[in-house]
């Protein structure tokens, strides 16, 4: 059993305390958001993720877990301090890391004795390294002495699922210039029986940002892919399933959409992309993978504003505004952003989701947020699938189509079948679906 201090408590640091408190740890998580402590206090979850309440709960409960805003509290005899705050993009796309420079800071002036800061924000290239320089610096020659050391250890989990990968991860990632250190937070890790490698500093950090780009690269090829399908007459969920049996490729992250969104990808690609310029290199592919992720969503447009010849004043129903199924996180949410392009076209929004209602309301502006998706689908002028929530797989599109002035459908994540759809009278769009264009390029090859 260690004693843990958990800094920040959004998706990262949440999930991270209360899978340490749950594996018999004490954990102790703060943050500055007072709010946000007072009502997890009373067990309401700041955020949505499946599992999260029940274990927070349980853990509370046994005496494992608790919530302070009081660093002084939460550091008291601990052994690990994991910081888990945000690194927003900055103007430039780089990482934001105010938010990190306050944590050591406050870690600099209050803790005693001997800890380890253990790093699960995701930073820059040599982020570490900076942080032991801001305690050094702020520590210096003060009483009583700190002994300290920093690990990188990078977060993999995907919101929705945050418990389950934390519980069953692929590694665990550590890196430090301390190798008994990052053995000792090795330690808290060794009952989940994963690979873990131990590695420098900047390693592990790079080794967070080479895979989240690696992740999204997947994503802009099979949306590129997807397009080419669709001029070419072929299906990209058959080529990308086909491609995925290569055990070189493998099946995960190969489904066309409206591409990537969320507080992680865009943010990471963007920041691995800036200091890649920042050293003197060119970074030809990453930006090649944000362009295409861009388009992806102004090609909906493009096909809405075809089939209907303009958008204004053009109702359309978006179903889903969270940036992927599970979460009620709309940051950066493919949805978000093609709302914005049809309103800048003239386009009346009407819209619904299963958890990301609340937080849609505080940024959407001229949206009407309805009840179910049928109130959506009333007198739309065309229905677009943004996230592929279960609640959307069987819908009754019979009503739908009484319920549509037009009967089109823009199925942004491939999740319907085409076929019934169109026998019930629907235009459908599909990405990377390329019957409709090949017969309309009357088969040639
Ligand atoms: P978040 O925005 O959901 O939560 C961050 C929390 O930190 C907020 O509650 C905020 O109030 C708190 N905070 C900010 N400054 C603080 C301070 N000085 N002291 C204490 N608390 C402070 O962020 P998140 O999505 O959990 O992401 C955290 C980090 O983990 C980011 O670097 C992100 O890139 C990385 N990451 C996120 C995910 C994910 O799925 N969201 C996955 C892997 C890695
Ligand atoms: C992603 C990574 O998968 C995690 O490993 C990482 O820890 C996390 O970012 C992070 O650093 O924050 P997350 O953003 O929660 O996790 O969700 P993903 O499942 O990766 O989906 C990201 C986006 O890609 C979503 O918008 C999703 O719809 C889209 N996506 C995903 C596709 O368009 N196609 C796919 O095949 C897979």
């Amino acid at each position: 059993m260690s004693k843990i201090c958990v800094i920040g408590t959004g998706y990262v640091g949440l999930v991270t305390g209360a899978c340490f408190a749950d594996l018999g740890n004490e954990v102790t998580c703060l943050d500055v958001d007072q709010s946000r402590i007072e009502r997890l206090k009373q067990g309401i979850m700041p955020i949505y993720e499946p599992g999260l309440e029940q274990l927070v709960a349980q853990n509370v409960r046994a005496g494992r877990l608790a919530f302070t805003t009081d660093y002084r509290q939460a550091l008291d005899g601990a052994e690990f301090a994991f910081i888990a705050v945000g690194t927003p993009s900055g103007v430039d796309g780089e990482a934001d890391l105010q938010y990190v420079r306050m944590a050591a800071e406050a870690i600099a002036d209050i803790a005693k004795g001997h800890i380890i800061i253990v790093n699960k924000s995701t930073v820059p290239v040599g982020t570490g390294d900076w942080v032991t320089d801001i305690i050094r610096k702020r520590r210096n020659g003060t009483r009583p002495l700190l002994h300290f050391s920093v690990v990188s250890n990078p977060e993999f989990l995907r919101e929705g699922s945050a418990i389950n990968d934390f519980m069953y991860p692929d590694r665990v990632v550590l890196g430090s210039t301390d190798r008994q250190a990052a053995s000792k937070v090795a330690e808290l890790y060794v009952t989940l029986r994963c690979p873990i490698l131990i590695t420098d500093l900047r390693t592990a950090e790079m080794i967070k940002y080479a895979s989240n780009a690696f992740l999204a690269t997947r994503i802009s090829f099979i949306n590129e892919i997807a397009n080419i399908c669709e001029e070419l007459g072929a299906d990209v969920q058959e080529v990308a399933l086909g491609m995925g049996y290569d055990k070189r490729i493998g099946p995960a992250f190969l489904d066309a959409g409206l591409g990537w969104g969320g507080s992680c990808f865009p943010k990471d690609v963007k920041a691995l992309a800036h200091m890649a310029v920042l050293h003197g290199t060119q970074p030809q592919l990453l930006q090649a993978v944000m362009e295409i992720n861009r388009n992806q969503r102004r090609r909906v447009v493009y096909k809405l504003r075809k089939a209907l010849n303009s958008l204004d004043e053009k109702v359309i129903g978006i179903l889903g505004l969270s940036f992927k199924p599970n979460t009620d996180d709309i940051r950066e949410a493919p949805a978000i952003d093609l709302i914005h392009l049809l309103q800048n076209e003239g386009a009346i929004i009407k819209a619904y989701d299963p958890q990301a209602m609340e937080n849609a309301r505080q940024v959407l502006k001229r949206v009407k947020l309805c009840e179910t998706p049928y109130e959506v689908a009333q007198d739309a002028d065309a229905l677009v699938l943004a996230t592929e929530w279960n609640e959307f797989k069987q819908l009754d599109f019979e009503r739908i189509y009484q319920l549509m002035r037009q009967p089109i459908i823009m199925d942004g994540r491939n999740l319907w079948n085409p076929e019934p759809l169109r026998s019930i009278g629907f235009t459908y769009f599909g990405v990377g679906r390329g019957t409709n264009n090949h017969i309309l390029n009357n088969n040639q090859p």
